[in-house]
């Protein structure tokens, strides 16, 4: 942990915040995420031509992962395929946004919903003379998603970062939100991830597999810190943050939704019941609740693009706000 997260930790008087990261495996690849993110920030605060500053956006996206033993043979999971966290992604860059996709390994990735299962052994065939070529049925969406794709992270406004466990989620945000922080109002942070609520310490936890052998399994669970509302008050505190609440029970949605809204201090809840979520959310504020609905009558509309759009509008008015 370097000098600037140890001075916000000392700023946040908060026991389990600091045990979390005390105790937490040190992030392997951590210098070469602050060097990525550093040029990322760099390239995105530069005014461009059209004199409009960059708007940057986190999306956090999938499911962290709890282990049960250090070399992690069993872990507990958390539900999320990530669709919304890369659809998102894809409009928040048509709008216009450089984006932070901090996603879980091997979940829904920006520009690949309409690929099939397995592009690599559905899209591609083998020619007579041993080449390979893309199957003429996939040949539109293959060149679609390359393309975009290519567009936006060789213009330096995709920057990809994977997670696995909730370790490395939450010590990978803690690096995006001290790199974005000098962005201002100008960055926004959109946790779509789902995100474990509990965990085992690190050092609590058996260095080998566990052993059925050994008779049925106790485990304490310690309660993750929510990192939200530190991210709020002392990590990023200018940035929009958006984020999201999922229930399976509708009667009680709304509720928890309007007491993240207070106790986080967030700018937005995004409610959403998980049975119901492809097709409707209801984003919760301060000044009402909004319902926003996928179009059903537009083949393959999603219910993402109005919802970027109505967060790029509420964004656009908070950076108004402060005379930006
Ligand atoms: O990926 P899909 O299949 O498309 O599904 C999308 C989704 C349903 C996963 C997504 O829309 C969604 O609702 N994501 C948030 C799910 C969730 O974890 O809700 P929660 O009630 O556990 O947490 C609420 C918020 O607190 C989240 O924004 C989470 O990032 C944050 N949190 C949670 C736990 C924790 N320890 N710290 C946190 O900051």
């Amino acid at each position: 942990m370097d000098a600037t997260h140890s001075e916000v930790l000392q700023e946040t008087p908060s026991v389990e915040i600091k045990s979390f990261f005390d105790s937490a495996p040190p992030l392997k690849d951590a210098d070469e995420i602050s060097r990525k993110l550093k040029e990322f920030v760099e390239r995105n605060s530069s005014t461009p031509e059209n004199g409009r500053v960059t708007r940057v956006v986190c999306v956090t996206s999938g499911g962290t992962t709890v282990p049960l033993e250090q070399r992690c043979v069993r872990y507990i999971d958390n539900f999320s395929s990530g669709h919304r966290g890369a659809a998102s992604t894809e409009y928040f860059l048509k709008a216009g946004y450089s984006v932070i996709f901090l996603y879980r390994r091997g979940t829904c990735q920006p520009y690949c919903s309409s690929l099939p299962d397995d592009p690599l052994l559905e899209c591609f065939d083998i020619t007579d003379d041993s080449k390979i070529q893309v199957h003429p049925s996939h040949a539109e969406v293959v060149k679609r998603a390359i393309s975009e794709h290519r567009a936006a992270v060789v213009g330096g406004n995709l920057l990809k970062l994977p997670f696995t466990t909730i370790f490395e989620y939450l010590q990978i945000l803690q690096l995006i939100a001290d790199s974005v922080s000098k962005l201002g109002r100008s960055a926004m942070f959109y946790f779509a991830a789902a995100v474990s609520d509990f965990y085992v310490p690190w050092e609590l936890l058996t260095e080998h597999k566990l052993q059925s052998a050994s008779g049925p399994l106790d485990i304490r669970l310690a309660q993750v810190p929510k990192m939200i509302s530190v991210l709020r008050k002392a990590w990023a505190p200018m940035a929009f943050c958006i984020s999201f609440k999922l229930e399976t029970d509708s009667n009680i949605l709304l509720a928890k939704a309007a007491m993240a809204l207070k106790k986080n201090k967030v700018h937005m809840v995004v409610a959403n019941e998980l049975s119901t979520r492809k097709d409707e959310v209801i984003v919760v504020a301060k000044s009402g609740n909004i319902v926003v609905r996928r179009d059903k009558a537009q083949p393959g509309a999603e219910v993402e693009s109005p919802l970027v759009e109505l967060l790029v509008d509420r964004h656009s008015a908070y950076i108004k706000e402060a005379g930006v």
